[in-house]
């Protein structure tokens, strides 16, 4: 499809227009997508630091909140400076999600509650969870009218993120959309590819614009942002109120400094390139704050390894040195590591605007028995609540 927009334009400009969220104003119009075992009040405190937005925790399952895991309580951390605690629920069951809304309400755990009906992943859809929901049209307008009334009583804006549908033929996001308006969510971000897609191939900015043209209340856009120059275009393409960002800042929370400058500055801002020193001191202080997010060196150093790649990303680093630095197990072994790098390596430009974390091909959706079949019934679907938080 190809859409003639307005305000698509070869040269962006700033834009100045803030994001609302209920009574928020999100300045610039970013969001750092929630990613399990990514988005952690750690993670979240290196991104905040670059640049303004709304920093979503990692996703918490509505039935673990209300059974109270132990895990699962502590997953909820928030800095004292988090000025906008967002956070996002798993649910498949009205009931058990407005519960663990009105306790997120009751307890002050956040300030904003995002509702994932985006995630792919196989032992969730299989069970008409995650992605696989909105095709229940009926269930899934039950899950957000109950969440969205829960989190009235506490004046919690409640925002819902979902891709596009179950694969290219059983489409529901502008159905889904409108559904989510009608309940009174205060935005809809939109993770521009079908669940069959995972995260292989290219994002479909054109839907995201035919969402945006759908809806009164507020989009933001998802998917395949890799610098702030992308987040420009996209909202020159599909006129969204704000965007979500989450592969482009691994390895990069500088990225959100980009963000910031584009938004304020429009296309010729200057792109932070850090030195491999300045990454170096950069990834020494993830560590730090994982080990004191985790109370506990050896678990938040194991934390740490899955971030090396992504900061050595496009930089002439040897495999020894790279494998190394995946294997540590101190902060004292990854300081000294990192002291073996040439701090004046420049930043590899030609890795901008590259793909990074998950690029895995697509596949075909699992769903229950049945289920493409009955849009309309909306019993619960059994087992479809993880226990565990995260995935
Ligand atoms: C490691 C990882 C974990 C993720 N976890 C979640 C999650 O818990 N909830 C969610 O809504 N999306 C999750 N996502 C999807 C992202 O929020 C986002 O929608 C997706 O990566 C597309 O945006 P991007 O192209 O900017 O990466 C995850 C993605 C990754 C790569």
């Amino acid at each position: 499809m190809t859409l003639t927009l307005m305000g698509e334009a070869s040269h962006p400009g700033p834009v100045t227009a803030p994001l609302m969220l209920g009574n928020h104003a999100v300045n610039p119009p970013v969001v750092l997508a929630p990613m399990a075992g990514i988005t952690n009040v750690a993670f979240r405190r290196l991104c905040r630091e670059q640049g303004g937005g709304v920093y979503v925790c990692e996703m918490i399952t509505t039935r673990a909140l209300v059974e109270r895991i132990p895990k699962t309580l502590k997953m909820i951390a928030f800095a004292e400076d988090e000025g906008f605690r967002s956070l996002q629920l798993y649910g498949v069951d009205p009931d058990v999600t407005a519960a663990a809304v009105r306790m997120v309400g009751e307890r002050n755990l956040a300030d904003h509650v995002d509702l994932n009906f985006g995630c792919p992943v196989p032992k969730v859809t299989r069970r008409g969870g995650g992605s696989a929901l909105p095709w229940r049209r009926k269930l899934f307008g039950r899950i957000v009218r109950q969440a969205v009334q829960a989190a009235e009583a506490y004046g919690l804006p409640l925002t819902i993120k979902m891709r596009k549908g179950i694969d290219q033929d059983h489409l529901t996001y502008v159905e889904a959309g409108l559904t989510a308006q009608d309940a009174g969510v205060a935005a809809v971000a939109l993770h521009a590819r079908t669940a069959e897609q995972r995260y292989s191939g290219q994002a479909d900015w054109d839907a995201i614009a035919t969402l945006k043209q759908a809806l009164d209340v507020p989009v933001l856009g998802n998917g395949d942002i890799w610098e702030g120059s992308d987040a420009l275009r996209m909202v020159a393409h599909t006129g969204v109120d704000g965007v979500v960002v989450g592969r482009g800042c691994l390895g990069r929370p500088w990225l959100f400094a980009d963000l910031e400058a584009a938004f304020t500055q429009g296309p010729d801002y200057q792109p932070v390139l850090p030195t491999l020193g300045e990454v170096a001191k950069i990834m020494s202080r993830h560590a730090q704050l994982l080990v004191e997010a985790l109370e506990d060196e050896r678990h938040g150093c194991a934390d740490f390894r899955k971030h090396v790649a992504w900061y050595l990303k496009g930089f002439p680093v040897g495999g020894d040195l790279r494998r190394s630095l995946a294997m540590i197990s101190s902060l004292a072994e990854l300081d000294d590591l990192l002291g073996k790098l040439d701090p004046a390596v420049p930043f590899p430009v030609e890795s901008l605007g590259q793909p990074r974390g998950r690029v895995n091909a697509p596949g075909k959706v699992s769903l229950p028995h049945g289920w493409l079949d009955s849009r309309d019934d909306d019993t619960v679907p059994e087992g479809a609540e993880m226990e565990d938080s995260g995935g």
